[in-house]
């Protein structure tokens, strides 16, 4: 990784300390849904959850199904509308399902507050989140994961599923990029 590695001010996350909060949360929701009646959908939110989904799922030790969705927050003019343009969504019926949405970040909170109304339309029986990383500082929503990996400074994080102009989602640690990537 030494080419990408050029771009990065400083590593936030390293690939161990993920891999270590992700077996915590993974032993939280293991220990939260272990006697569900059914079988709890770990739905991974694309693009940016993959990496968290894939290291997430052979962490539990429960039995859950999988599906993925891909949201954008539409964002009429300067304000936000309040809908979420679906680009693909769920393939599986979450009627009366337990669902925990798997996130890569909360920022604002704008997505995860659409995803739970948008879940919860679907009569879902519940709904939580687990988000690798948390950003406390940027929330312009009152809204909160259930299970949260790492808690983040307000900067622009790239890697492990997060990008830049669609790069970098394939590093393998968390970081900042360098300002003259992005000016
Ligand atoms: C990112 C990220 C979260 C959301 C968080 O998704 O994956 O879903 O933004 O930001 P918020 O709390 O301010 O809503 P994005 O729409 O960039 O799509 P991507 O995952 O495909 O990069």
């Amino acid at each position: 990784m030494e080419n990408l590695k050029k771009d990065i001010e400083k590593v936030l996350f390293s690939h161990e300390e993920i891999v270590v909060a992700t077996k915590r949360v993974a032993e939280q929701i293991t220990e939260d849904y272990k006697d569900s009646e059914k079988d709890p959908v770990l739905l991974c939110t694309l693009k940016g959850a993959l990496p968290f989904m894939a290291e997430l799922m052979k962490q539990l030790d429960i039995h859950v199904v999988t599906d993925f969705i891909d949201v954008a927050s539409y964002h009429g003019g300067t304000e936000s509308t309040g809908s979420i343009i679906l680009r693909k969504d769920v393939t599986m019926d979450l009627e009366n399902r337990d669902v925990i949405v798997v996130e890569d970040i909360v920022d604002t909170g704008r997505t995860l507050k659409h995803l739970i109304t948008y879940l919860k339309e679907r009569n879902v029986k519940s709904v939580a989140c687990a988000s690798l990383v948390d950003k406390p500082e940027a929330r312009l929503i009152d809204v909160q994961a259930d299970y949260i990996g790492v808690i983040s400074p307000n900067e622009f994080l790239v890697g492990y599923g997060l990008d830049y102009e669609e790069r970098y989602r394939n590093l393998p640690y968390i970081g900042v990029l360098k300002e003259e990537i992005y000016k």
